[in-house]
């Protein structure tokens, strides 16, 4: 049984996404900039397909924006805001410090051009709250960066009161709603948000393609220069059976967003009711305000790592805190912004399910991870000397 649940990572194109992505690449190949007619059948595809995007986000076409991806969106937003900022000579920027680093690495970019950021402490619980942005907003506040859901550990942050308290103090909210859209109800509207970046791949769309709403009214800047592509803003041919694939996507996961739910948040609770009965182990993040399809947990004295060959070995597709991207043995920045200590953080293990699970895999995985956990255990110095009491037992 090969289980595939690291859907946080990167998703399975749906089958409508693909049928769409392949119709488009026969048919639609045409350079939507070429004034033949070739050039603008694809030209009238590339404006359904961002209509259809804003009409699911409750957004105007001319608000959105197509970009590589979430890392491209985030990046075009926050340089775009800091440069709007600049001009009125306000350069300091709120967000947090479990971002993802598409956001954090923009920001420290910005901190060495002169920039102030400050960057909001997260609760034990993997909160932010709007009282938080509120207190940090000063008078040259230009912008609020602040993501929907958290990559690894699935918390849904207050985004409409967030928004509510940046609109009120007039400064642009930004977020990054790469793990959200798709699988929440998301409104630029009711969220109050000027600026939201999207990602296709997190929602059965394709790799490489995402989006950037946009505000009218927003200048954007541009972080890619050539063409007039984008009105201007991003230069470049667009990949418009990619950018119709991922509309497709989109539209799919929200008919089917309720139903979807509700089957992937049962399989959900069984994983938490079932690895929580692992002695010394602990879930990240309130379950109150939460991704439907992940679950973060750390399990003392282990290695992460480990646990995920072992896990793969065993059939099943996991992820860890953020150290093998990053290359490093650090452990995960997410849950270290959470104050949880380095040792726990190290045996951290993200799950992260989709529709396309079955509760028979979940049963799977219910009766593996104790076994790889215990196994690691037993190999671990760490947790002999938490066994013999020279060590304190920290979860
Ligand atoms: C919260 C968040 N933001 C941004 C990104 C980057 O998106 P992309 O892979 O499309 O560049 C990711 C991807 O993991 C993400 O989870």
């Amino acid at each position: 049984m090969r289980v595939y649940a690291d859907n946080a990572a990167t998703t399975k194109m749906s089958e409508k996404a693909k049928g769409v992505m392949i119709d488009y690449l026969d048919k639609y190949y045409g350079n939507a900039s070429s004034l033949h007619s070739t050039g603008q059948e694809a030209a009238e595809k590339l404006q359904e397909a961002r209509k259809s995007i804003a009409d699911a986000i409750g957004a105007d076409p001319i608000e959105i924006y197509f970009t590589s991806g979430g890392s491209e969106a985030d990046n075009q937003a926050i340089v775009s805001a800091a440069i709007i900022g600049k001009r009125k000579g306000k350069m300091h920027i709120i967000s947090t410090a479990f971002e993802h680093h598409a956001v954090l690495h923009t920001l420290n970019k910005l901190e060495k051009e002169g920039y102030e950021i400050t960057l909001l402490d997260v609760h034990e619980n993997g909160m932010v709250t709007a009282q938080q942005v509120a207190d940090a907003i000063r008078e040259d506040t230009c912008l609020v960066t602040i993501m929907y859901a958290n990559n690894e550990i699935g918390t849904v942050q207050p985004i409409a009161e967030i928004g509510e308290v940046c609109r009120k103090a007039g400064v642009i909210f930004h977020t990054d709603a790469v793990q959200a859209m798709g699988h929440l109800p998301v409104n630029v509207k009711k969220d109050k948000v000027d600026m939201l970046s999207a990602s296709a791949h997190k929602f059965k769309g394709p790799k490489g393609v995402g989006f950037l709403y946009a505000k009218r009214g927003i200048i954007l800047s541009n972080i890619i220069e050539g063409g007039a592509q984008e009105r201007g803003k991003r230069a470049g041919t667009e990949n418009i059976p990619a950018i119709a694939a991922m509309a497709a996507a989109l539209n799919e996961s929200i008919e089917n967003m309720e139903t979807a739910n509700e089957k992937i948040v049962k399989m959900r609770d069984m994983l938490v009711d079932g690895l929580s009965k692992v002695p010394h182990s602990k879930v990240n993040g309130d379950m109150s305000s939460h991704l439907p399809g992940t679950v973060n947990m750390c399990f003392e004295g282990i290695e992460g790592e480990s646990l995920l060959l072992l896990l793969d070995a065993n059939g099943i597709c996991a992820s860890s805190g953020s150290a093998c991207t990053s290359g490093s043995l650090d452990p995960s920045h997410v849950l270290l912004a959470l104050g949880i200590p380095h040792e726990v953080a190290h045996g951290s293990l993200r799950l992260s399910i989709s529709d396309e699970n079955t509760e028979e895999e979940m049963e799977h995985i219910i009766k593996t991870v104790p076994k790889v956990v215990d196994y690691l255990r037993n190999m671990s110095p760490v947790w002999e000397a938490l066994e013999k009491g020279e060590r304190e037992h920290i979860i």
